[in-house]
Formats: structure tokens, sequence, C-alpha cells
């Protein structure tokens, strides 16, 4: 033990319930949620891939060519004028229908499941753990969301004195841009949908340029449950046309997930007309993830969760761990234990069950990435061989000798590697938020007092104590960040559904 200060209690408390019990770090107690929903728990690890059902139906899909569907593709101007038009009947479509319109929209994943899994391992080069896990993670958002609204959107009333009566109302804003990325072209393209959906807006979505494919069969599903054409349409295209969608005066919001620096581009559009109204935003961005480890961490979970926050799904995930920080007593045990688990990862094509991690997105993915590579190649610690032909980018992990090397995060399988010394805790902490990002923080210690630390320190939309920092679970795991990470509010939380409505208030004197 690093620091002897500690006591054995303190040491042996399981860290979780320390801080459940105590309310955290000043926090008021916790309450228990309301049981509305019960997510798959099996969001992004430990699917089970017995299921042969799952994977001879998905192999059979992925034999068949993934089809582009032009004619679901409208002009982002004429689109935004048939959303227009649609939004007053959708809005005053009862609440309960359309949150229906979710739930048969969530049956029609569970019926397509092995169908959209392919499109996602062929189009997104998803492995089949991932995107079977992508689907759930769809089906959830759909269900979740439908759950929630049928509670949360209701009209209240509030106090008033006697003869006055004050009701607030939760309604839809008008038509809003959805802006999806690619390393979740299902889960997050529906996200944002079926949020600005079921409160009342209708909707533009945008997949992103690599993934319409998986994007189109989602509103054509949406379709099907019920959603009509012009409520929800789909408009394929690169960056010229989200620029058109957000730059158009009519929208009443967007909903975006991707770079920092389009994310800033969306909000100069947003505010560059005078005459236009104030519009929200809901943006979530990148990581520069960390996670720290102390000398009293299990060595074992420690290495199980850098490779799964670090390399599964080759690194494109936005909650990816980039910065690994150890304390320095255990960094060289640490890094010849990971050096062995990475060496038996399997990396190769996404189609193949026994695949732990696939390539790349696209050609220019993977050259900047090998770019990066190339010119820190002094400092690489450990690195696996890969398949030469395809867009394969070794699991690597990078040597940092300096913090302050490191301030923007690269999407792929690169973990950089840092050390802290006992005593350095706050200070370690501390710099890591200063870099301005805060999407999710992982910490490794059996020491009450440290994760109480942490959890009252980080600056991060998701703190992972002692497990991996991946695979948010809707609906448990609220996910999103702050500063440079996003706007909030977090996809799968219960405040999500708010920031899509516009809130009415009328006062009546009775
Ligand atoms: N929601 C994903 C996760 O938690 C990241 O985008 O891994």
């Amino acid at each position: 033990l690093a620091d002897q200060s500690i006591s054995e209690d303190e040491l042996l408390a399981d860290p979780v319930e320390k801080i459940m019990a105590v309310g955290g770090t000043g926090h008021p107690a916790i309450a228990a949620p309301a049981d509305l929903f019960q997510p798959e728990r099996t969001n992004s690890i430990g699917i089970d891939l017995d299921d042969a059902v799952i994977l001879q139906e998905t192999a059979a899909q992925i034999a068949r060519p993934v089809q582009l569907d032009k004619q679901t593709t409208v002009a982002p101007e004429g689109a935004v004028t048939k959303a227009l038009a649609a939004y007053p009947a959708w809005s005053n479509t009862p609440l309960d229908e359309r949150a229906d319109c979710l739930e048969r929209l969530a049956d029609l994943l569970e019926t397509h499941r092995s169908r959209l899994m392919a499109i996602l391992v062929q189009e997104a080069r998803k492995t089949i753990p991932d995107a079977l896990s992508e689907v759930r993670e769809a089906i959830d958002f759909c269900r979740y969301y439908a759950a929630r609204a049928r509670t949360d959107l209701c009209a209240v009333e509030l106090p008033g004195p006697t003869g006055e009566r004050n009701i607030l109302r939760h309604e839809g804003r008008g038509v809003w841009v959805a802006i999806a990325p690619w390393n979740f072209p299902l889960a997050i393209f529906l996200g944002q949908v079926a949020a600005a959906l079921v409160t009342g807006n209708t909707v533009v979505a945008k997949p992103a340029p690599q993934t319409p494919a998986i994007g189109q069969f989602a509103v054509a599903l949406a379709h099907e449950a019920g959603v009509p054409e012009d409520v929800l349409q789909i408009v394929t295209g690169g960056g010229d046309v989200g620029a058109a969608l957000t730059a158009d005066v009519r929208i009443a919001g967007v909903v975006f997930t991707g770079s920092v620096p389009t994310a800033k581009a969306i909000a100069r559009n947003l505010l560059a007309d005078d005459a236009r109204p104030l519009v929200p935003l809901i943006a979530e961005t990148g990581g520069l993830n960390a996670m720290i480890v102390d000398s009293t961490a299990l060595s074992e979970q420690v290495v199980r969760d850098i490779i799964i926050s670090g390399f599964q799904s080759a690194g494109q995930r936005c909650s990816a761990l980039r910065l690994l920080l150890l304390q320095e007593d255990i960094a060289e045990h640490t890094l010849e234990m990971l050096r062995g688990a990475m060496d038996m990862l399997n990396v190769g094509d996404p189609a193949d069950p026994a695949t732990d991690i696939g390539p790349v997105i696209d050609q220019d993915s993977y050259d900047k990435l090998m770019a990066y590579r190339a010119e820190v190649k002094d400092r690489i610690v450990h690195a696996i061989d890969v398949p030469a032909q395809g867009l394969f980018v070794p699991p690597t992990v990078i040597r940092l000798d300096n913090l302050d090397d490191l301030n923007r995060e690269w999407f792929g399988p690169l973990v950089h590697v840092a050390t802290w010394k006992a005593g350095e805790l706050e200070a370690t902490v501390a710099r890591v938020n200063a870099k301005g990002f805060g999407l999710t923080m992982g910490l490794h210690s059996r020491i009450a007092g440290s994760s109480a630390l942490v959890e009252n320190l980080a600056r991060v939309g998701n703190l992972y104590i002692n497990r991996s920092m991946i695979g948010a679970v809707v609906g448990s795991q609220p996910f999103g960040g702050e500063g440079l990470s996003g706007t909030g509010p977090k996809a799968g939380g219960p405040h999500y559904l708010y920031r899509f409505c516009a809130e009415r208030t009328t006062s009546v004197d009775t």
C-alpha cells in the first residue's frame, strides 16, 4: 500500500456502497428511481454469443448486399417544408399514440434484429457483439423514451392562491434536425429521433455519410410503426447537407452527436441570422477520457477493463479510454499483464463471430491514426499484429512522458499511459479536468475515500468505479458530458425529453 494512512476497514469497504451510504461527498441521499423500464443489461459487454440462432440469422443476412434506397432521400429545404406542414397534426396527436409508435418501432427492431445487425457489420464495420449490443440499445431508447413520455410529459397543476389555477404543459417545439454519428448509426440515430418524435416534434434526420443505409432502414421501420412519412424524413449527405439544414431559420432545434468543431459550427449557424429565433442545440461530442488506477486496485480487473474500455469497438466510442493513469508503484506490473492480454486479442474480419476488434470506419480515419502512430513510434509500449489487408489499426499503448502532450481525442484503439505518484490523486484528477473535456472517467481503487474524492472532483458526465468505462445502459447510466464533451442533457436519462419540449404555463383567474 502506497498510502499507509488508510485503515483496514476503509480499505475493505466496498467504495460504491460507501458512497451510497453517505450520499457521496455531501450529496443528498440517493432516491430510488421510478420503476419505469427494465433495460437490457447487456448493452455493451458480456454478450452471450452462444446464441446460435442470432449468429446463423446474421450470417445469412451478411451474405445479402446492403441496399441504399435513394428514394427515401429528399432535399434539405423541401424536407423542412414538409416537416413544418406536418407539425400541427403530429403535435396534436395524443401523447399515448406517439409513445405507442415508439413501442411498435421497438418491436419491429426486434423482429428485424439480424438484418439490422448485418447492415451494422457491413456498413459500420461493427463486430457481431457490437452490432447486437447496438440493436439492443436502439430498442432500449425507444422503449425508455416511450415510458418516460407517458409519465413525465403530462400536464401538471402547480400551486397558486385561491382563485388561481396554474397548469404547466410540455409540448413540441416544431421541426428538429437530428444529426447522428457513424459510430452508433442505429442507436444514437434512433435515440435522437425517438426523443424528438415522442415529445411532439417533427424531424429531419441526417445519418453520417458513412452509414446512410442503416439510417434509411430505421426510418422505414419507424414509418411502418405508424410515424407519418412527413413527420420523420431522412436526408443523406455530408457536412454541406448538415450546414444547409442547420442554417434553415424555420427549424426549432438541433440534436447532434459528433465532433467538437462541427458542434461549434452548428452553434454559429444557429446564431448567424439576427432575425432568427433562439433555438436549443443538444450536442454530444468527444472525450479525452482517463482511467486512474491506484495501487490497491485488482490487477486482473484493471487489465480486463483497460482492454474493454480502450480497444472494444476499435476504440471508436466517445466514451473510450484514451489516457491510462497508473500509480507508479504498480505501473510495470500492470503493463506487463496488459501486454499479455493484448496479445490474446483477435483482430480481423468483423463478420467472424470470433473477432474481438474489427477495422476502423474508413480510409481517412485509418490514415490519420496510422500517421499519428508513426509520429509517436518511439513511445509505443506495446502493439499487436493485425492483418495487413484492410483498415486494421493495431491496438496500441503509447507512453506519455508529459500529460500536456495529449490534448485531443484520437478516435481509435490507441491508449496513452502515464504514471502518478502516491499522494497525487487530487492533482491528477485536476490535470485531467484541465483538459476541458468532461465525458467519462474511470477509477480503479479499493479505497472508499479515494472514490469519494474522485467523485467530488471529477468534472465528467459519467464516472465509472472499478469497472469498464464504456457501454452506458439506457435508463441506468444516462450518458453525456460537459465542457468540450457536450451541452447535455444526458441521453437515456430522465431529463432528456424535456429539452425537446416547449414548456408552457397557463394561469387562469377562476
Ligand atoms: N454510449 C456509448 C458508451 O457508453 C458511447 O457512445 O459506450
